[in-house]
Formats: C-alpha cells, structure tokens, sequence
C-alpha cells in the first residue's frame, strides 16, 4: 500500500519505518527540511535504538522515502497517517493546531478516494473536526472526492519502539463503518503483525483509550511514588512493597511499579493534562488525575531536597553532578525531563552544576547552553560535592567506585532511579540517599 506518515517525530518515524518493512511504500514528511535533508543521508535525527538500520535498509530498498512536499504524498497515498505533535496548550488542552493545519493541507491536495488516519494523541471530537474541516474544503474546491477518517492510536514506547512495532499487542482503529472500504485497509495494512488482536471500537471509545492507557500507567507511577515518599517516613522499603505488589494476579502487567523520579516525556505529562481537563470540561471531578500530576511535580521537586539534606541544606557554590539528562535512559528525548526541574531549582540556589549524558547533551545544550557538559561521567563527578543519579542507564550501573572517590570533593550520592547497592555504597563511607531513604 502506499502511505504517507505527516510529521517524523519520535515513534512515528518509527512506525513510518516499521511499515516499510512490511513492504508498504512510505512517505515521511515533514515541514522541517534540515530533518528531511539529515534522514535522506540516513542521519537519524533522534535516538532509537534499532531505527538506524531498519531507515538504512527500506530506504535502499525505495519503499521508505522522506519529503518535505506534502502535495505529492498527498496525490500518490492511498492511507495518510496525520502524527503531529499535539503539545499542551496554556490551558490544559492539547495544541491541536498543526492537526487543524494537516487537515487543511489535505483538502487541498486530496485528488482520490483516500483513508486518512489520527495517529497523533488527539482530544476525543477530532475525527468530526477533521472530517468537517476536510469536507468544507472539499466543497469550496467544488469538488466531490470520497474519504474516510478513521482513528489509531499509537502504543509505542520511546527506546523500544521497534520491538514495539513489530509484537504489538494490540491495534485499536476507528472508522465510520465498522466492515467499510476503510477499516478493511487498515487491517491489511497490520496483518502482517501476527500476534497483534486488532480492535476494531466505536468512535468516541477509539480516541479515548489512548488517554485511558496513558493515564493508567500515569496513576500507577504516581501511586508508587507517593508510596515511596511514606516509606521514607516510616523506615519501609519501597521496592519490597512492590515486589510483593506484583504477585497479586490482578495488578495489570506488574509493570510501571517502580518508585524514580516522576515521569517525564512527551506523553504522560501532556496526555494527563488533557485528560483531566477533559472530565472538568465535563463537570465529573478529575481528582485522580489531578493528585497524579501533582504528586508527580513533588516526587520531582524531592529529589532536590535529599540533595539538600546531604550538602547541609546549603547549595551556594556547591558542585553538583547531574547524571544522565534524558526523561528515561537510551533516548537523548528531554521533554518534561524530571532532571529539568532539578537544574532549575539548584540554578536558583547558586549551585555549580556538572553534567553528563551519553545521548541526550545536544538537546539538553539548547535549553541551559552554560552547564558544564562533561565528556564521561568520571569528568562529570570530578571534584564533586554530590553525584545525582538521573536516569538508569545499563552501562552505568557498575562503575569504578574507587575511581569515583579519587575524583569526588565529597561523598555524597542521590540516587533517584535505586540503580546502586545502598549497603556497598555506604560500606565505602558514602552518605547515600535513593528513592526509599
Ligand atoms: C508512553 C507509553 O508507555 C506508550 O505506550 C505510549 O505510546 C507513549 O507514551 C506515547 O503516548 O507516545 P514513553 O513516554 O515512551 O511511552 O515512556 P514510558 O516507558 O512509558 O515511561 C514514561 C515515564 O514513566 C518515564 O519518565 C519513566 O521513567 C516513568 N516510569 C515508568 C516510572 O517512573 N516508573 C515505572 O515503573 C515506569
């Protein structure tokens, strides 16, 4: 099938590459001709592992193309993919205006009967915005062309996107008529993926499950982050509490129970946002999701005071290593990055700050360009006053502890992933702080 993918960010790329792979000709567009220009070199803008090669190989093969000319995707696709982003706005609700703008792009170029689909996290009411918008044009061009609007949302995680792609657990469409020419397309499309159930709901339910799924996960961070902060009051530990959490049957998928930082990224936060503002929009108190948000900002902001506890309470010109910049470990993605709001906050107390990332120091650069970006992480921690561990990284999590002490002003280390053995460390007459205590 031929199909376009409209904006080449993180796992849509990703998915624009996948369906390549399953031998469909892709073309990714974007406005931003410095990416399209970087990716027909096969210079991947972002970092996802196992994406280089897959963009390598289809793109060999002419099935994965990349264009910044959204006319000529538009007149050859039979299936346009809209994945934009979808930012939070001042309000709460998301951004939908470069949607709105895809939308425009496409009346004006639609030439034939064509699918096109919501890939982007859209509030629920987007199929009829888009539907209208595109109609409307339609008609001005005094035309009559046939097309369907249909809603997929995307499961993808940042770092695993690839294997996400291709052991899908499932695939949730959305199309006007449930057996029509549209649904029927999208299925063909996905039936390569053998394991994947592919669900085919009812409008409303299709753009809502996307927020559902984020915010589930959302709450159960949250949840165990609070956990952990009365854990540290009262001497409990919080990974045996979830240890024996996840031997309960009926906790779903025993994942997302580990007590770090807060979540970050560019979706949790933003969709949470949404979704909240989506129940008070409709007078059903968003309580849940509120407490969800709020612990999150505190989980971040306790971070910052466990590095206060350990430096006296007095940050003034003290050294501080940040270690590992991202919102999660193997992407260079900084969006909503708890490590954001602990720079900040040791910004406003003076404090000299150090930082390493193995991937994500770029993005990082054009935010703070005037930290101390280090070269590893031994750099990083060089006369010291106290090592953050921001992220959990595989790579890091044995290093030479001698080393570090040779290097270090003072011995200190917050680690707010639990990466590090607490009893090696303060064997070795290190004062310790991770997420527990
Ligand atoms: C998330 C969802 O997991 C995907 O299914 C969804 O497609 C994607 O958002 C999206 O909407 O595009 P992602 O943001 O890439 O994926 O990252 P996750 O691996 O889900 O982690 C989100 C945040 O939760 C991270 O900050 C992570 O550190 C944090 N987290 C995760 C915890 O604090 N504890 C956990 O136990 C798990």
């Amino acid at each position: 099938m031929k199909v376009t993918i409209i904006g080449t960010g993180y796992v849509w790329l990703t998915h624009g590459t996948c369906l390549a792979e399953l031998e469909n000709d892709v073309i990714c567009v974007d406005i931003d001709i410095n990416k399209i220009e970087q990716l027909k070199q096969w210079i991947i803008p972002i970092f996802e592992p196992k994406l280089s090669n897959l963009v390598i190989k289809n793109h060999r093969a002419w099935r994965l193309n990349f264009s910044t000319d959204v006319k000529s995707a538009i007149d050859v696709s039979d299936i346009i993919f809209i994945a934009v982003g979808t930012p939070p706005g001042p309000d709460g609700h998301a951004d939908m205006q470069y949607v709105k703008q895809v939308a425009q792009d496409i009346w004006k170029y639609i030439n034939k009967y064509t699918i096109i689909v919501t890939k982007s996290t859209v509030p629920v009411g987007t199929w009829d915005m888009i539907t209208n918008i595109i109609s409307a044009g339609i008609r001005y061009r005094w035309m009559q062309i046939d097309f369907d609007v249909a809603s997929n949302p995307e499961f993808l995680r940042e770092w695993t996107a690839v294997d996400d792609f291709k052991n899908s657990d499932r695939v949730v469409i959305w199309c006007n008529d449930e057996n029509g020419k549209a649904v029927q397309m999208l299925k063909r499309l996905y039936s390569p993926l053998k394991n994947t159930e592919i669900l085919v709901t009812d409008m409303y339910s299709a753009e809502l499950i996307k927020y559902w799924a984020n915010s589930l996960l959302a709450v159960q961070v949250s949840f165990i982050n609070a956990i952990s902060r009365l854990c540290e009051k009262l001497w409990a530990d919080v990974n045996k509490v979830a240890k024996w959490l996840r031997l309960d049957w009926r906790i779903w998928h025993k994942a997302f129970l580990t007590a770090w930082p807060g979540f970050g990224g560019s979706c949790f936060p933003k969709d949470v946002m949404e979704f909240a503002q989506t129940f008070e929009d409709n007078w059903i108190p968003n309580g849940i999701l509120q407490a969800t948000l709020d612990i999150n900002e505190q989980q971040k902001y306790a971070i910052f005071i466990k590095i206060k506890r350990l430096l006296d309470w007095n940050l003034e010109w003290k050294t501080v290593s940040i270690l590992w910049l991202a919102f999660k470990s193997n992407t260079d993605d900084i969006r909503y990055s708890p490590s954001i709001v602990v720079i900040n906050e040791l910004l406003k107390k003076n404090a000299k700050i150090k930082c390493y990332d193995p991937k994500a120091m770029n993005n990082f650069k054009n935010m703070y360009p005037d930290l101390d970006y280090c070269d590893d992480m031994y750099i990083a921690v060089t006369d010291s006053d106290c090592m953050v561990v921001m992220t959990d990284w595989d790579e890091f999590k044995q290093p030479d502890w001698e080393k570090i002490i040779s290097l270090m002003k003072r011995k200190n280390v917050v680690d707010a992933r639990n990466i590090y053995d607490k009893s090696v460390l303060i064997n070795m007459w290190f004062n310790y702080i991770g997420v527990w205590i």
